[in-house]
């Protein structure tokens, strides 16, 4: 083990020289590390959107339409405008002209949830759209005012119901700007000749944000700039995006954001700050717009239904000749996101053919969105579900079924994996697990615990998320003479512990220790485009600090005069260690950041530095990937389900905080279990009403619903990942829901195939 780090900065190539970082053991990559966030948190200190006081700030408060298409016939905003404290009711009659707000995956910075133009006109697209804001002095006030609008609607025929949607017809579904139809062989030619097979539909219903902080801004016009104080995971894509609905520049918006309370794809940009800017410039006044947890419901996309097929043709001895994974996505008809379901069968089994398509249809409804791992949460609940059906056919145990057909390449791209330990992290959780105690056959096992009876089960699932890294990363680091370092990097802090795993990557890139090193992120006006979205923030400021490093040891030697002993070396001869710079081939010669500093009268020194394209999943299949067991009971009277175990094995590369990966990783798993047994949007076919937005009725897990949850992982890194990391954000809710199924199934005998797994369907 090496004792110092020696740090070459430009030494990761895609596909090429490690990064050094990846394979340092005694650094601060890996040893748990308290949040540089935590305390601000816990006192109180750390100040959210809504809670930036302005000078002569309004309130707002929104009036939703009750109809889901057609245009507003009448508005009668006369006793809001008269009701106490009121200063403004805005609706498509006296708004600024706005252009509509550019929709995400249609432009590199693009934030909108959909591109319909926002208080233009009197048109409704769906019920519960905005048609009205008002601002008052207080936030009761406004809220009290905007339930004296009134509105009539001339309504037009609307689609809102799945068969109504379907009858349309479908159309092909395409995820950034790639088709998601793929056939490899004729895969239902060898369906139909295998000894083996199921074929099934499973249905996942509609579900809705909902982060701990509702959406919420604070804005101002301040001159001709713009400027918001915001909950997003997207600082500088809003702040370009709202430049576009504004028509002003990109550098006239400036958007903060220091700490977010859960994005999970949710915060982004929608109506509500449009709003907030467009009022606040009417007004001449700073605006908060909190919105409510109705509001969010209403204002805010979720994740979309989805109704699959999974058909899967083996062999006697369990190898997949078959892999067919096809259905349904509902998109509202101003949208970029179908659900892509198929992701997951892409790279997970071998299998001899492929048939994978995503088919979309359109309904009158609030623009879908991303929600934590779009696509795979939901997928891997169909796929995973099958091979545990297919397991039961064959009588083979779900396991080795899965650990027998997993492929030595990608099995649909034909690319290397760039590091693959799924069967380590299955051997390690089910011995972990004590998976040897499971009884094969479904309806054996019970247990009674306080005069109840309940059947017992387990089941196991894969969870697969892909390595991303978006171009646009991009740092600015700052030495010290004091020997401290400074970061600014536009990056997003909502709670997963971003801001304390940049402190750990710098340190250990700066051969400097954690407590000598900040970080500055969620503010528009820093360095680099970066979204907290995809699980792909960890590997772009990580790339994004190695390119500006690169920058300042080249900045640094250029000080490094006769008196350093550093005099004369080139950038790729020296690595970072113990607080400066030393030579690779003569580690002897050393020289520290303040010495050098110090000599050339220098009281900081800054660099910038832009991460180069994300090249290496070109040249590589890249994926997180993880094992999860689930033991779950079913109460054999009532038919309850409750999980009483549960446990993530994941492969997830290099873990560079335990501590709040631990979390990250037990949050995905617990949303997965909201997914399995709780969680629907209850939408209204007959007007497309969201009829439960509120956590009353729309139901997450509490703690006396989630049992001990334990999480491991294998900690191998990827040589192709920067610090040999991949993402750790949303893999969590993959693979959950299918193993609580699969447990549910192997303690009941019961198979549920439309979530969310209640008690009426295991009775
Ligand atoms: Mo995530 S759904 O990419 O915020």
């Amino acid at each position: 083990m090496k004792k110092v780090a020696e740090l070459a900065p430009d030494a990761w190539v895609p596909g090429g020289t490690p990064d050094p970082l990846v394979e340092r053991r005694d650094g601060a990559i890996g040893t748990p590390r308290a949040r540089v966030d935590g305390a601000d948190k816990v006192k109180g200190q750390a100040r959210f959107a809504a809670e930036i006081p302005l000078e002569r700030m309004v309130y707002a408060a929104l009036a939703y339409a009750t109809v889901p298409k057609g245009r507003i016939a009448s508005l009668d905003t006369a006793a809001a405008e008269g009701a106490p404290g009121v200063v403004l009711v805005m609706s498509h009659r006296n708004a600024p002209k706005m252009k509509p707000v550019p929709m995400f995956l249609t432009k590199p910075k693009a934030a909108g949830g959909d591109n319909l133009p926002v208080f233009q006109d009197d048109a409704v697209h769906w019920n519960g759209q905005p048609i009205a804001l008002v601002l008052a002095e207080t936030q009761e006030q406004a809220d009290h005012a905007a339930s004296l609008v009134d509105a009539a609607y001339e309504a037009a025929p609307a689609v809102t119901s799945l068969a109504a949607a379907r009858a349309q017809g479908t159309e092909p579904g395409s995820f950034q700007g790639e088709p998601l139809k793929l056939e490899i062989g004729d895969a239902e030619a060898a369906l139909a000749a295998a000894p083996y097979r199921v074929d099934a539909v499973y249905r996942t219903p509609r579900y809705n944000h909902n982060a701990i902080e509702p959406h919420a801004a604070t804005v101002f016009w301040d001159g001709d700039m713009l400027r918001l104080h915001d909950a997003t995971q997207a600082v500088a894509h809003t702040a370009w995006s709202m430049a576009q609905a504004f028509g002003i520049e990109e550098e006239q918006v400036h958007v903060t954001s220091p700490f977010v309370g859960g994005g999970f794809g949710g915060k982004a940009l929608w109506q509500h700050q449009v709003l907030a800017a467009a009022a606040s410039k009417l007004a001449g006044r700073p605006v908060r717009i909190m919105l409510s947890r109705e509001g969010v419901y209403r204002v805010v996309g979720g994740r979309t239904l989805t109704e699959q097929r999974v058909a899967i043709g083996a062999r006697a001895d369990g190898r997949f000749e078959a892999l067919i994974h096809t259905g349904l996505s509902i998109m509202s008809p101003n949208n970029a996101m179908p659900e892509p379901f198929v992701m997951p069968a892409r790279c997970t089994y071998a299998a001899g053919s492929f048939k994978l398509d995503v088919e979309t249809a359109q309904m009158d409804m609030l623009a879908n969105t991303f929600m934590r791992a779009p696509g795979e949460a939901v997928g891997t609940f169909a796929l995973e579900s099958a091979v545990d059906e297919l397991a039961t056919q064959l009588g083979a145990d779900p396991v080795e079924l899965r650990v027998r057909n997993e492929p030595s390449k990608d099995p649909t791209t034909g690319t290397p994996f760039s590091s693959r330990h799924l069967v380590e992290a299955y051997r390690a959780g089910a011995e972990r697990f004590g998976w040897k105690e499971r009884a094969a056959r479904p309806g054996t096992r019970t247990v009674v615990e306080d005069g109840e009876e309940w059947l017992v089960g387990v089941g196991c699932a894969t969870a697969t998320y892909p390595y991303y890294r978006m171009p646009g990363g991009a740092a600015r680091i700052t030495l010290h003479r004091d020997g401290r370092a400074h970061v600014d990097v536009a990056a997003h802090e909502m709670g997963m512990g971003t801001a304390t795993t940049h402190v750990i990557v710098v340190a250990d890139r700066l051969g400097l220790a954690p407590e000598q090193v900040s970080v500055a992120y969620g503010d528009s006006s820093l360095p680099g485009v970066i979204l907290a979205g995809g699980s792909q923030q960890t590997a772009s400021v990580g790339m994004s600090v190695m390119a500006a490093h690169r920058e300042l040891v080249a900045e640094l030697l250029k000080l490094a005069d006769k008196g350093s002993p550093l005099h004369g070396l080139k950038p790729d001869q020296v690595r970072a260690r113990d607080g400066g710079l030393a030579g690779i081939d003569d580690p002897q010669r050393f020289d520290s950041y303040t010495a050098l500093l110090a000599r050339a009268g220098r009281d900081e020194l800054a660099a910038e530095g832009s991460a180069p394209p994300p090249l290496e999943t070109q040249h590589w299949s890249m994926h997180s990937f993880g094992a999860i067991f689930c033991e779950a009971r079913v109460n054999a009277v009532t038919g309850e389900p409750r999980v009483t175990r549960l446990l993530g094995s994941y492969d997830c590369g290099r873990i560079i905080n335990p501590k709040t990966a631990t979390s990250q990783f037990r949050g995905g798993m617990i949303m997965g279990m909201g997914m399995a047994l709780m969680e629907e949007t209850q939408f209204d076919e007959r007007n497309g009403r969201i009829m439960n937005p509120s956590l009353a009725e729309y139901h997450v897990p509490v703690h006396l619903d989630v049992p001990e949850i334990e999480v491991l992982w294998t900690d191998i890194p990827d040589p192709h990942a920067p610090m040999g990391a991949h993402g750790i954000g949303e893999i969590g809710i993959t693979g959950t829901a299918a193993a609580i199924a699969n447990a549910i199934y192997n303690a009941c005998g019961k198979r549920v195939r439309d979530l969310p797994i209640t008690l009426d369907k295991l009775m």
